[in-house]
């Protein structure tokens, strides 16, 4: 737990760094998985200020996005892929050949959904997962009573999480209904995980997923299962834990 919303992208963003310096060491540039939303924002930034500052070096890394929304054209600003491109393959300096977003207009979801896993099996898997939570308790876009051993799949968005997310939108009802994401399963296989949270919105799920019982009602609560998972809150957003 930590003061603000600046000191958990300075926290979170340490660990980060750490893992891309250990993959440059060993030889073995690291395979990061993203998120998108608000919460990993202050994350991006602090990392390219060090890039921009020559104090890390991103050559060679790759990146897997958690999830994508289902029709929307990856030119569409508010695509993940667009989203991406802004927030992490730009200002990371990332060779965009790297960075994997599902596609949400293939004419076959289901293959694309399959080629994904291919794809971060063939990459030899994640080395850290980052991961923000929803007011619902979902990750990814993984929403309450999804299985914990679910792979990468379409799923119908849950109406809070529609609701949550507008503000990306002029409308509501502009946010897709369906999408494709990565599953608990597979997030559960990356070699670390790290979420972070601010704000009191995110209080009650935070509790729920650390100190609540094991449910898929309550899908992040699978950190639980993981042997490496760090969680950095603000004090909002830890205000229900015991
Ligand atoms: C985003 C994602 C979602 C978000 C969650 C929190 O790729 O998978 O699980 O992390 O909805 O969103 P924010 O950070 O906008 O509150």
């Amino acid at each position: 737990i930590v003061e603000n919303e600046t000191d958990v992208a300075r926290a979170a963003a340490e660990q980060v760094a750490g893992v891309i310096r250990a993959g440059r060491a060993s030889g073995r540039a690291a395979v990061l998985g993203i998120a998108t939303g608000s919460s990993p924002l202050g994350i991006y930034r602090e990392l390219a200020s060090e890039i921009r500052g020559d104090k890390l070096d991103t050559a060679g890394v790759s990146a897997f996005a958690l999830d994508e929304y289902v029709g929307l054209d990856a030119a569409h600003p508010e695509s993940y892929h667009s989203v991406i491109r802004r927030t992490v393959t730009e200002p990371l300096r990332l060779d965009p050949d790297r960075v994997h977003v599902p596609n949400g207009t293939s004419s076959d979801l289901e293959a694309e959904c399959a080629a994904y896993e291919r794809a971060i099996r063939g990459a030899g898997g994640i080395d850290l997962q980052l991961l923000g939570v929803g007011s619902n308790g979902h990750i990814g876009f993984n929403e309450p009573v999804s299985s914990f051993a679910s792979r990468t799949r379409l799923k119908t968005l849950a109406p809070q999480t529609r609701a949550d997310n507008a503000r990306f939108f002029d409308s509501a009802e502009q946010v897709p209904v369906h999408c494709i994401t990565q599953g608990l399963g597979t997030i559960l296989e990356a070699d670390r995980l790290l979420l972070v949270a601010h704000g009191a919105a995110k209080a009650n799920a935070v509790a729920r997923m650390i100190e609540g019982p094991l449910t898929s009602m309550c899908p992040a609560s699978v950190l639980q299962l993981h042997p490496d998972a760090t969680v950095i809150v603000d004090r909002e957003a830890a205000a229900e834990l015991q």
